[in-house]
Protein backbone atom coordinates (compact mmCIF):
# COMPACT_ATOMS: atom_id res chain seq x y z
CA UNK A 1 0.00 0.00 0.00
CA UNK A 2 1.56 3.23 -0.85
CA UNK A 3 1.99 5.21 2.42
CA UNK A 4 0.37 8.74 1.01
CA UNK A 5 -2.88 7.89 -0.03
CA UNK A 6 -5.79 8.13 2.29
CA UNK A 7 -8.58 6.00 1.28
CA UNK A 8 -12.04 7.90 1.44
CA UNK A 9 -14.77 5.50 3.30
CA UNK A 10 -18.53 7.35 2.60
CA UNK A 11 -21.11 6.41 5.11
CA UNK A 12 -23.60 8.79 3.86
CA UNK A 13 -25.81 6.16 3.18
CA UNK A 14 -25.29 4.21 6.69
CA UNK A 15 -24.65 6.79 9.35
CA UNK A 16 -25.49 9.68 7.43
CA UNK A 17 -28.94 8.17 6.44
CA UNK A 18 -29.87 7.29 9.33
CA UNK A 19 -29.83 10.91 10.74
CA UNK A 20 -32.92 12.31 11.50
CA UNK A 21 -34.83 14.40 8.09
CA UNK A 22 -31.82 12.47 5.71
CA UNK A 23 -34.05 9.09 5.10
CA UNK A 24 -33.91 8.34 1.42
CA UNK A 25 -35.53 5.62 -0.71
CA UNK A 26 -34.24 2.70 -2.85
CA UNK A 27 -34.30 5.04 -6.23
CA UNK A 28 -32.54 7.89 -4.20
CA UNK A 29 -29.75 6.14 -2.47
CA UNK A 30 -28.92 4.49 -5.70
CA UNK A 31 -28.75 7.57 -7.63
CA UNK A 32 -26.30 8.75 -4.48
CA UNK A 33 -24.30 6.12 -4.55
CA UNK A 34 -23.58 6.38 -8.38
CA UNK A 35 -22.67 9.75 -7.72
CA UNK A 36 -20.12 9.07 -4.84
CA UNK A 37 -18.93 6.67 -7.21
CA UNK A 38 -17.99 9.40 -9.80
CA UNK A 39 -17.03 11.48 -7.01
CA UNK A 40 -14.03 8.52 -6.62
CA UNK A 41 -14.96 7.82 -3.22
CA UNK A 42 -12.85 3.85 -2.20
CA UNK A 43 -15.89 2.71 -0.11
CA UNK A 44 -19.27 3.19 -0.15
CA UNK A 45 -20.77 2.32 3.17
CA UNK A 46 -24.42 1.27 1.72
CA UNK A 47 -26.27 0.59 4.51
CA UNK A 48 -26.81 -1.78 7.98
CA UNK A 49 -28.22 -4.83 5.88
CA UNK A 50 -29.77 -6.52 9.42
CA UNK A 51 -31.23 -3.42 10.18
CA UNK A 52 -34.53 -4.01 8.15
CA UNK A 53 -35.78 -5.42 4.86
CA UNK A 54 -34.93 -2.32 2.90
CA UNK A 55 -31.42 -1.82 3.99
CA UNK A 56 -30.89 -5.22 2.83
CA UNK A 57 -32.52 -4.73 -0.23
CA UNK A 58 -30.95 -1.19 -0.85
CA UNK A 59 -27.03 -2.16 0.04
CA UNK A 60 -27.88 -5.09 -2.38
CA UNK A 61 -29.03 -2.82 -4.85
CA UNK A 62 -26.32 -0.55 -4.48
CA UNK A 63 -23.75 -3.85 -4.73
CA UNK A 64 -25.15 -4.19 -8.10
CA UNK A 65 -25.31 -1.04 -9.36
CA UNK A 66 -21.25 0.56 -8.78
CA UNK A 67 -18.23 -0.93 -10.20
CA UNK A 68 -15.67 0.73 -9.64
CA UNK A 69 -15.80 1.47 -5.66
CA UNK A 70 -15.86 -1.39 -2.45
CA UNK A 71 -18.95 -1.63 -1.15
CA UNK A 72 -19.17 -1.87 2.55
CA UNK A 73 -22.46 -3.16 4.76
CA UNK A 74 -22.27 -2.45 8.46
CA UNK A 75 -23.00 -5.86 11.27
CA UNK A 76 -22.80 -6.09 14.65
CA UNK A 77 -20.43 -8.82 16.14
CA UNK A 78 -22.58 -11.38 15.50
CA UNK A 79 -23.75 -14.61 12.90
CA UNK A 80 -26.59 -13.33 11.98
CA UNK A 81 -25.42 -9.48 11.30
CA UNK A 82 -22.44 -11.00 9.35
CA UNK A 83 -25.01 -13.70 7.17
CA UNK A 84 -26.95 -10.41 6.16
CA UNK A 85 -24.11 -7.74 5.41
CA UNK A 86 -22.27 -10.75 3.16
CA UNK A 87 -25.76 -11.57 1.23
CA UNK A 88 -26.33 -8.10 0.24
CA UNK A 89 -22.82 -7.25 -0.36
CA UNK A 90 -21.65 -10.55 -2.11
CA UNK A 91 -22.96 -9.22 -5.76
CA UNK A 92 -20.58 -6.29 -5.03
CA UNK A 93 -17.13 -6.25 -7.59
CA UNK A 94 -15.47 -5.17 -4.29
CA UNK A 95 -17.45 -6.29 -1.21
CA UNK A 96 -16.36 -5.25 2.10
CA UNK A 97 -18.36 -7.05 5.67
CA UNK A 98 -17.68 -3.79 8.58
CA UNK A 99 -18.01 -5.75 11.38
CA UNK A 100 -18.29 -3.52 15.01
CA UNK A 101 -17.97 -4.14 19.12
CA UNK A 102 -18.10 -1.42 21.00
CA UNK A 103 -14.79 -2.27 23.46
CA UNK A 104 -15.03 1.08 26.27
CA UNK A 105 -15.93 -0.34 29.64
CA UNK A 106 -18.63 2.11 29.95
CA UNK A 107 -19.97 0.53 26.62
CA UNK A 108 -19.17 -3.32 27.52
CA UNK A 109 -20.81 -2.79 31.03
CA UNK A 110 -23.66 -1.25 30.71
CA UNK A 111 -24.83 -1.51 26.85
CA UNK A 112 -23.26 -5.24 25.89
CA UNK A 113 -23.52 -6.62 29.67
CA UNK A 114 -19.97 -8.19 28.27
CA UNK A 115 -16.95 -8.61 30.68
CA UNK A 116 -13.57 -7.74 28.45
CA UNK A 117 -12.08 -11.15 27.64
CA UNK A 118 -16.48 -12.17 26.69
CA UNK A 119 -16.11 -9.30 24.05
CA UNK A 120 -12.62 -10.94 23.28
CA UNK A 121 -14.24 -13.75 22.07
CA UNK A 122 -17.21 -12.50 20.41
CA UNK A 123 -14.19 -10.16 18.55
CA UNK A 124 -12.81 -13.67 17.38
CA UNK A 125 -15.95 -15.65 16.41
CA UNK A 126 -17.15 -12.97 14.18
CA UNK A 127 -13.94 -11.91 12.19
CA UNK A 128 -13.16 -15.37 12.02
CA UNK A 129 -16.67 -15.69 10.63
CA UNK A 130 -16.79 -12.65 7.98
CA UNK A 131 -13.07 -13.63 7.25
CA UNK A 132 -14.26 -16.85 5.80
CA UNK A 133 -16.96 -15.59 3.58
CA UNK A 134 -15.25 -12.37 2.40
CA UNK A 135 -11.56 -11.12 2.06
CA UNK A 136 -11.76 -7.62 3.15
CA UNK A 137 -13.08 -7.40 6.60
CA UNK A 138 -13.15 -3.79 8.31
CA UNK A 139 -13.39 -4.25 12.39
CA UNK A 140 -14.34 -1.07 14.25
CA UNK A 141 -14.15 -0.97 17.57
CA UNK A 142 -16.97 0.99 18.94
CA UNK A 143 -15.80 3.71 21.32
CA UNK A 144 -12.26 3.45 20.77
CA UNK A 145 -11.47 6.99 22.28
CA UNK A 146 -12.72 6.12 25.75
CA UNK A 147 -11.48 2.65 25.65
CA UNK A 148 -8.48 1.59 27.73
CA UNK A 149 -5.22 2.31 25.73
CA UNK A 150 -3.68 -1.68 26.21
CA UNK A 151 -7.29 -3.24 26.51
CA UNK A 152 -7.59 -1.74 22.58
CA UNK A 153 -3.87 -3.15 21.61
CA UNK A 154 -5.31 -6.70 22.40
CA UNK A 155 -8.60 -6.46 20.45
CA UNK A 156 -6.82 -4.63 17.40
CA UNK A 157 -4.19 -7.37 17.54
CA UNK A 158 -7.05 -10.17 17.61
CA UNK A 159 -8.75 -8.64 15.02
CA UNK A 160 -5.96 -8.83 12.67
CA UNK A 161 -4.64 -11.79 13.08
CA UNK A 162 -8.97 -12.95 12.38
CA UNK A 163 -8.84 -11.66 9.06
CA UNK A 164 -9.27 -7.56 9.05
CA UNK A 165 -7.67 -5.98 6.78
CA UNK A 166 -8.91 -2.27 8.02
CA UNK A 167 -8.97 -1.58 11.85
CA UNK A 168 -11.06 1.94 12.59
CA UNK A 169 -11.31 3.50 15.74
CA UNK A 170 -14.06 5.49 16.45
CA UNK A 171 -14.65 8.81 18.29
CA UNK A 172 -18.51 7.52 18.30
CA UNK A 173 -19.37 10.39 20.93
CA UNK A 174 -17.31 13.42 19.27
CA UNK A 175 -15.33 13.34 23.39
CA UNK A 176 -11.34 13.33 21.81
CA UNK A 177 -9.49 15.80 20.78
CA UNK A 178 -6.99 15.92 18.11
CA UNK A 179 -3.69 15.99 20.62
CA UNK A 180 -5.39 12.41 21.98
CA UNK A 181 -6.14 10.83 18.45
CA UNK A 182 -2.72 11.13 17.38
CA UNK A 183 -1.70 9.67 21.07
CA UNK A 184 -3.86 7.02 20.03
CA UNK A 185 -2.73 6.15 16.90
CA UNK A 186 0.76 6.01 18.17
CA UNK A 187 0.19 3.62 20.88
CA UNK A 188 -1.43 1.30 18.28
CA UNK A 189 1.16 1.53 16.01
CA UNK A 190 3.73 0.98 18.80
CA UNK A 191 1.86 -1.75 20.09
CA UNK A 192 0.18 -3.78 18.01
CA UNK A 193 2.81 -6.09 16.36
CA UNK A 194 0.49 -7.15 13.75
CA UNK A 195 -0.11 -3.47 12.56
CA UNK A 196 1.46 -3.07 9.50
CA UNK A 197 -0.75 -5.81 8.10
CA UNK A 198 -4.34 -3.25 8.50
CA UNK A 199 -4.80 -0.17 7.54
CA UNK A 200 -6.20 2.32 10.26
CA UNK A 201 -9.28 4.25 9.62
CA UNK A 202 -10.75 7.38 11.34
CA UNK A 203 -14.42 7.82 12.07
CA UNK A 204 -15.08 10.98 13.85
CA UNK A 205 -18.07 12.41 15.31
CA UNK A 206 -18.85 16.02 15.32
CA UNK A 207 -20.25 15.99 19.07
CA UNK A 208 -17.19 19.28 20.02
CA UNK A 209 -17.12 20.56 16.36
CA UNK A 210 -13.83 18.05 15.73
CA UNK A 211 -14.49 15.89 13.54
CA UNK A 212 -12.88 16.97 10.81
CA UNK A 213 -9.66 17.67 12.85
CA UNK A 214 -9.64 14.77 14.65
CA UNK A 215 -9.69 12.87 11.56
CA UNK A 216 -7.04 15.10 10.17
CA UNK A 217 -4.69 14.69 13.23
CA UNK A 218 -5.23 10.48 12.72
CA UNK A 219 -3.93 10.93 8.98
CA UNK A 220 -0.97 12.98 10.08
CA UNK A 221 -0.57 10.01 13.01
CA UNK A 222 -0.75 7.34 10.44
CA UNK A 223 -4.41 6.86 9.27
CA UNK A 224 -5.18 5.59 5.54
CA UNK A 225 -8.67 5.34 6.08
CA UNK A 226 -11.46 8.26 6.72
CA UNK A 227 -14.74 7.40 7.69
CA UNK A 228 -17.20 10.71 6.49
CA UNK A 229 -20.27 11.48 5.14
CA UNK A 230 -21.16 14.28 2.58
CA UNK A 231 -22.03 17.65 3.99
CA UNK A 232 -21.09 15.87 7.58
CA UNK A 233 -24.52 14.69 7.74
CA UNK A 234 -24.97 11.83 10.58
CA UNK A 235 -25.82 10.93 14.10
CA UNK A 236 -26.48 13.82 16.34
CA UNK A 237 -24.10 16.43 15.12
CA UNK A 238 -22.73 14.42 12.26
CA UNK A 239 -19.38 13.19 11.03
CA UNK A 240 -16.57 14.67 9.57
CA UNK A 241 -17.42 16.09 6.11
CA UNK A 242 -16.45 14.47 3.65
CA UNK A 243 -15.71 17.59 1.60
CA UNK A 244 -13.60 19.23 4.51
CA UNK A 245 -11.81 16.24 5.07
CA UNK A 246 -10.74 15.91 0.87
CA UNK A 247 -9.94 19.56 0.65
CA UNK A 248 -8.02 19.63 3.68
CA UNK A 249 -5.49 17.09 2.48
CA UNK A 250 -5.34 19.01 -1.09
CA UNK A 251 -5.04 22.43 0.08
CA UNK A 252 -2.38 21.89 2.78
CA UNK A 253 -0.56 18.85 1.11
CA UNK A 254 2.60 20.29 2.73
CA UNK A 255 1.42 19.25 5.86
CA UNK A 256 0.06 16.29 5.39
CA UNK A 257 1.36 15.14 2.42
CA UNK A 258 -1.13 12.58 1.32
CA UNK A 259 -3.86 12.56 -1.41
CA UNK A 260 -7.27 11.18 -1.71
CA UNK A 261 -8.60 9.36 -5.02
CA UNK A 262 -11.59 12.11 -4.89
CA UNK A 263 -12.30 13.92 -7.89
CA UNK A 264 -12.59 17.35 -6.46
CA UNK A 265 -14.18 19.12 -9.00
CA UNK A 266 -17.47 16.98 -8.67
CA UNK A 267 -17.54 17.90 -4.80
CA UNK A 268 -20.19 20.58 -5.39
CA UNK A 269 -22.33 18.89 -7.20
CA UNK A 270 -22.87 15.82 -5.03
CA UNK A 271 -23.71 17.96 -2.10
CA UNK A 272 -26.20 19.77 -3.64
CA UNK A 273 -27.84 16.33 -5.15
CA UNK A 274 -27.82 15.09 -1.23
CA UNK A 275 -29.43 18.33 -0.61
CA UNK A 276 -32.17 18.11 -3.56
CA UNK A 277 -32.58 14.60 -2.62
CA UNK A 278 -33.07 15.20 1.37
CA UNK A 279 -34.94 18.48 0.70
CA UNK A 280 -32.26 19.97 3.19
CA UNK A 281 -30.58 22.74 2.14
CA UNK A 282 -26.57 23.70 2.29
CA UNK A 283 -25.77 26.25 4.84
CA UNK A 284 -25.18 29.40 3.58
CA UNK A 285 -21.85 29.62 4.92
CA UNK A 286 -20.92 25.75 5.17
CA UNK A 287 -17.45 25.27 4.60
CA UNK A 288 -16.23 24.28 0.68
CA UNK A 289 -20.42 23.80 -0.33
CA UNK A 290 -22.25 26.46 1.00
CA UNK A 291 -23.62 29.90 -0.99
CA UNK A 292 -21.36 31.92 0.56
CA UNK A 293 -17.85 29.63 0.54
CA UNK A 294 -16.33 31.97 -2.03
CA UNK A 295 -17.92 35.07 -1.81
CA UNK A 296 -16.45 37.88 -0.92
CA UNK A 297 -18.81 40.81 0.19
CA UNK A 298 -16.43 43.26 2.25
CA UNK A 299 -15.14 46.26 0.01
CA UNK A 300 -11.36 45.38 1.26
CA UNK A 301 -11.88 41.65 0.70
CA UNK A 302 -13.57 42.99 -2.86
CA UNK A 303 -10.39 44.84 -3.81
CA UNK A 304 -7.90 42.28 -2.39
CA UNK A 305 -9.38 39.63 -5.04
CA UNK A 306 -9.39 41.66 -7.50
CA UNK A 307 -5.84 42.73 -7.45
CA UNK A 308 -4.73 39.10 -6.87
CA UNK A 309 -7.74 35.93 -5.65
CA UNK A 310 -4.95 34.50 -3.73
CA UNK A 311 -5.24 37.58 -0.98
CA UNK A 312 -8.71 35.90 0.30
CA UNK A 313 -9.29 32.59 -1.40
CA UNK A 314 -6.90 29.47 -0.46
CA UNK A 315 -8.40 26.80 -3.01
CA UNK A 316 -10.15 27.93 -6.02
CA UNK A 317 -14.02 27.60 -6.64
CA UNK A 318 -13.34 25.36 -9.68
CA UNK A 319 -11.38 23.03 -7.60
CA UNK A 320 -14.29 22.24 -5.94
CA UNK A 321 -16.61 21.85 -8.87
CA UNK A 322 -18.20 26.04 -8.54
CA UNK A 323 -18.29 27.70 -12.06
CA UNK A 324 -16.87 31.11 -12.54
CA UNK A 325 -18.34 32.16 -15.27
CA UNK A 326 -21.47 35.47 -15.92
CA UNK A 327 -23.50 33.60 -18.63
CA UNK A 328 -26.57 35.18 -16.87
CA UNK A 329 -29.42 33.38 -18.75
CA UNK A 330 -33.17 35.33 -19.86
CA UNK A 331 -35.92 35.44 -22.05
CA UNK A 332 -33.14 35.63 -24.86
CA UNK A 333 -30.65 33.09 -24.26
CA UNK A 334 -31.23 29.99 -26.83
CA UNK A 335 -31.45 26.42 -26.12
CA UNK A 336 -27.96 26.58 -26.97
CA UNK A 337 -26.50 27.99 -23.91
CA UNK A 338 -29.60 26.42 -22.18
CA UNK A 339 -27.37 23.30 -22.43
CA UNK A 340 -24.16 24.78 -22.28
CA UNK A 341 -25.27 26.06 -18.40
CA UNK A 342 -26.60 22.76 -17.52
CA UNK A 343 -23.76 21.09 -18.82
CA UNK A 344 -21.45 23.71 -16.24
CA UNK A 345 -24.04 22.82 -13.35
CA UNK A 346 -23.02 19.34 -13.57
CA UNK A 347 -25.86 18.08 -15.37
CA UNK A 348 -25.96 15.19 -18.34
CA UNK A 349 -29.30 15.09 -19.88
CA UNK A 350 -30.99 13.48 -22.64
CA UNK A 351 -31.66 15.37 -25.77
CA UNK A 352 -35.85 15.02 -24.29
CA UNK A 353 -35.20 16.53 -20.87
CA UNK A 354 -32.78 19.25 -22.23
CA UNK A 355 -36.09 20.30 -24.75
CA UNK A 356 -38.58 19.71 -22.03
CA UNK A 357 -36.22 21.82 -19.13
CA UNK A 358 -35.81 24.35 -21.98
CA UNK A 359 -39.47 24.73 -22.53
CA UNK A 360 -39.90 24.65 -18.59
CA UNK A 361 -37.12 27.12 -18.54
CA UNK A 362 -38.78 29.67 -20.88
CA UNK A 363 -42.38 29.70 -19.46
CA UNK A 364 -39.74 31.01 -16.60
CA UNK A 365 -38.05 33.39 -18.47
CA UNK A 366 -41.63 35.34 -18.85
CA UNK A 367 -41.89 35.45 -14.86
CA UNK A 368 -38.50 35.75 -14.16
CA UNK A 369 -35.99 38.83 -15.84
CA UNK A 370 -32.98 36.16 -15.06
CA UNK A 371 -32.37 33.09 -14.34
CA UNK A 372 -29.56 32.47 -11.92
CA UNK A 373 -27.80 28.95 -11.82
CA UNK A 374 -29.65 28.43 -8.42
CA UNK A 375 -32.76 29.21 -10.38
CA UNK A 376 -31.91 26.25 -12.88
CA UNK A 377 -30.85 23.86 -10.12
CA UNK A 378 -33.92 24.00 -8.86
CA UNK A 379 -36.01 23.73 -11.99
CA UNK A 380 -34.21 20.56 -13.11
CA UNK A 381 -34.50 18.88 -9.28
CA UNK A 382 -37.68 19.61 -9.47
CA UNK A 383 -38.46 18.57 -12.68
CA UNK A 384 -36.86 15.46 -12.57
CA UNK A 385 -38.97 12.38 -13.83
CA UNK A 386 -42.10 14.39 -15.07
CA UNK A 387 -41.52 12.59 -18.03
CA UNK A 388 -43.60 9.88 -16.23
CA UNK A 389 -45.72 12.00 -14.27
CA UNK A 390 -49.62 10.03 -13.55
CA UNK A 391 -51.28 13.10 -12.81
CA UNK A 392 -50.19 16.60 -14.13
CA UNK A 393 -51.06 20.16 -13.45
CA UNK A 394 -53.25 21.85 -16.35
CA UNK A 395 -54.40 25.19 -14.36
CA UNK A 396 -55.52 26.55 -11.20
CA UNK A 397 -57.43 29.23 -9.88
CA UNK A 398 -57.54 29.79 -6.17
CA UNK A 399 -59.65 32.36 -4.76
CA UNK A 400 -57.84 34.03 -0.70
CA UNK A 401 -58.68 36.51 1.66
CA UNK A 402 -58.76 37.50 5.15
CA UNK A 403 -62.15 36.76 6.90
CA UNK A 404 -62.86 34.07 4.48
CA UNK A 405 -62.05 30.77 3.61
CA UNK A 406 -60.12 29.91 0.60
CA UNK A 407 -61.27 28.26 -2.78
CA UNK A 408 -59.27 26.38 -5.06
CA UNK A 409 -60.51 25.10 -8.57
CA UNK A 410 -57.94 22.70 -10.15
CA UNK A 411 -57.61 20.81 -13.22
CA UNK A 412 -55.43 18.04 -13.57
CA UNK A 413 -54.40 15.82 -16.38
CA UNK A 414 -54.10 11.72 -16.66
CA UNK A 415 -53.51 9.99 -19.67
CA UNK A 416 -54.24 12.81 -21.99
CA UNK A 417 -57.79 13.53 -19.96
CA UNK A 418 -58.52 16.76 -17.76
CA UNK A 419 -60.38 16.23 -14.52
CA UNK A 420 -61.20 18.75 -12.25
CA UNK A 421 -62.88 19.47 -8.88
CA UNK A 422 -63.13 22.60 -6.40
CA UNK A 423 -62.33 22.66 -2.77
CA UNK A 424 -62.45 24.76 0.83
CA UNK A 425 -60.00 25.32 3.03
CA UNK A 426 -58.41 27.65 6.15
CA UNK A 427 -55.99 28.97 3.17
CA UNK A 428 -55.02 28.31 -0.10
CA UNK A 429 -52.21 25.61 -0.14
CA UNK A 430 -54.92 23.50 1.87
CA UNK A 431 -57.47 24.32 -0.56
CA UNK A 432 -55.74 23.43 -3.22
CA UNK A 433 -54.06 20.01 -1.95
CA UNK A 434 -57.76 18.98 -0.73
CA UNK A 435 -58.90 19.71 -4.24
CA UNK A 436 -55.99 17.26 -5.64
CA UNK A 437 -57.18 14.85 -2.73
CA UNK A 438 -60.44 14.84 -4.36
CA UNK A 439 -59.39 14.44 -7.96
CA UNK A 440 -57.24 11.76 -7.78
CA UNK A 441 -59.76 10.18 -5.05
CA UNK A 442 -57.04 8.88 -2.96
CA UNK A 443 -56.39 9.96 0.85
CA UNK A 444 -53.07 11.28 2.08
CA UNK A 445 -51.77 13.18 4.95
CA UNK A 446 -49.61 16.15 4.69
CA UNK A 447 -46.00 15.64 7.06
CA UNK A 448 -44.06 18.12 6.26
CA UNK A 449 -44.73 21.51 4.48
CA UNK A 450 -41.35 23.81 3.81
CA UNK A 451 -41.40 26.95 1.66
CA UNK A 452 -38.67 29.04 0.66
CA UNK A 453 -37.22 31.61 -2.05
CA UNK A 454 -34.73 30.40 -4.42
CA UNK A 455 -32.80 33.70 -4.82
CA UNK A 456 -32.81 36.97 -2.98
CA UNK A 457 -35.09 39.28 -5.09
CA UNK A 458 -39.21 40.04 -5.09
CA UNK A 459 -39.50 37.52 -7.86
CA UNK A 460 -37.74 34.92 -6.89
CA UNK A 461 -38.68 31.38 -7.61
CA UNK A 462 -40.45 29.64 -4.70
CA UNK A 463 -39.37 26.11 -3.47
CA UNK A 464 -41.63 23.86 -1.89
CA UNK A 465 -41.21 20.24 -0.30
CA UNK A 466 -43.55 18.47 0.81
CA UNK A 467 -43.68 15.16 2.24
CA UNK A 468 -47.04 12.88 2.25
CA UNK A 469 -48.23 9.91 3.64
CA UNK A 470 -50.38 6.70 2.65
CA UNK A 471 -50.74 3.15 4.25
CA UNK A 472 -47.70 2.40 1.38
CA UNK A 473 -45.47 4.78 3.45
CA UNK A 474 -43.85 8.89 2.94
CA UNK A 475 -43.12 10.02 -0.45
CA UNK A 476 -41.29 13.56 -0.83
CA UNK A 477 -42.09 15.72 -3.41
CA UNK A 478 -40.54 19.14 -4.94
CA UNK A 479 -42.08 22.30 -7.01
CA UNK A 480 -40.73 24.97 -8.32
CA UNK A 481 -42.35 28.25 -9.38
CA UNK A 482 -42.57 31.72 -9.18
CA UNK A 483 -46.22 31.45 -7.61
CA UNK A 484 -46.25 29.46 -4.50
CA UNK A 485 -49.50 27.92 -4.55
CA UNK A 486 -48.68 26.91 -7.98
CA UNK A 487 -45.13 25.63 -6.71
CA UNK A 488 -47.21 24.27 -3.65
CA UNK A 489 -49.79 22.21 -5.96
CA UNK A 490 -46.53 20.86 -8.21
CA UNK A 491 -44.63 18.90 -5.20
CA UNK A 492 -47.90 17.28 -4.16
CA UNK A 493 -48.22 16.37 -7.18
CA UNK A 494 -44.58 14.56 -7.60
CA UNK A 495 -44.99 13.20 -4.08
CA UNK A 496 -48.36 11.40 -4.92
CA UNK A 497 -47.07 10.59 -8.13
CA UNK A 498 -44.30 8.61 -6.46
CA UNK A 499 -47.20 7.15 -4.12
CA UNK A 500 -49.56 5.96 -6.96
CA UNK A 501 -46.54 4.98 -9.20
CA UNK A 502 -43.56 2.87 -8.67
CA UNK A 503 -41.73 5.26 -6.29
CA UNK A 504 -40.64 3.52 -3.50
CA UNK A 505 -41.33 5.43 -0.22
CA UNK A 506 -38.62 6.87 2.12
CA UNK A 507 -40.27 5.37 4.98
CA UNK A 508 -42.48 2.44 5.22
CA UNK A 509 -46.19 2.53 5.44
CA UNK A 510 -47.92 1.72 8.92
CA UNK A 511 -50.37 0.11 8.04
CA UNK A 512 -51.28 -0.90 11.46
CA UNK A 513 -51.08 2.01 13.22
CA UNK A 514 -53.03 3.65 9.58
CA UNK A 515 -56.36 4.53 11.52
CA UNK A 516 -54.48 7.03 13.61
CA UNK A 517 -53.80 9.08 11.29
CA UNK A 518 -56.91 8.58 9.32
CA UNK A 519 -58.09 11.65 11.10
CA UNK A 520 -55.69 13.79 9.93
CA UNK A 521 -55.89 13.19 5.79
CA UNK A 522 -56.46 15.92 3.87
CA UNK A 523 -59.72 15.17 2.13
CA UNK A 524 -63.58 15.88 3.66
CA UNK A 525 -65.01 12.66 3.47
CA UNK A 526 -68.15 13.76 4.81
CA UNK A 527 -68.00 16.66 2.08
CA UNK A 528 -68.12 19.15 5.51
CA UNK A 529 -65.60 21.59 3.58
CA UNK A 530 -63.66 24.49 5.65
CA UNK A 531 -63.68 22.27 9.20
CA UNK A 532 -60.38 22.81 9.26
O1 LIG B 1 -19.70 5.98 15.38
C1 LIG B 1 -19.40 4.77 15.38
O2 LIG B 1 -18.71 4.26 16.25
C2 LIG B 1 -19.92 3.98 14.27
C3 LIG B 1 -19.40 2.58 14.18
C4 LIG B 1 -20.50 1.61 13.99
C5 LIG B 1 -18.38 2.49 13.12
O3 LIG B 1 -20.68 4.46 13.46
ZN1 LIG C 1 -20.58 6.67 13.52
Amino acid sequence: MADDRVYIFDTTLRDGEQAPGYSMNLEEKIKMAKALESLGVDIIEAGFAISSPGDFESVRAIASAVTNVTVASLARALKKDIDAAWNAVKEAKKPRIHVFLATSDLHLEHKLRLTREEALERIRESVTYAHSLCDDIEFSLEDATRTDLDYMCQVVELAISCGASTINLPDTVGYATPGEIAKMIEYVKSHVSNIDKARISMHCHDDLGLAVANSAAGVAAGARQVECTLCGIGERAGNAALEEIVMLLKTRHDVYGVDTGINTKEITRTARLLSSITGVKIFPSKAIVGANAFAHESGIHQHGMMADSRTYEIMTPESVGVSQTNLVLGKHSGQHAFAKKLVELGYSVTKEEEDRLFAEFKKTCDRKKTISDRDIVALVESTSGADSQLWQLESFVVNSGNHMDSTACICLKKDGKVYKDVAIGTGPVYASLRAVEKIIKHPFSLDDYQLQAVTEHRDALGEVLVKVTDASGTYRGRGVSTDVIEASILSALAAVNKMLGNGSAISAGQSASMMSFENDMLIDHTDKAGAR
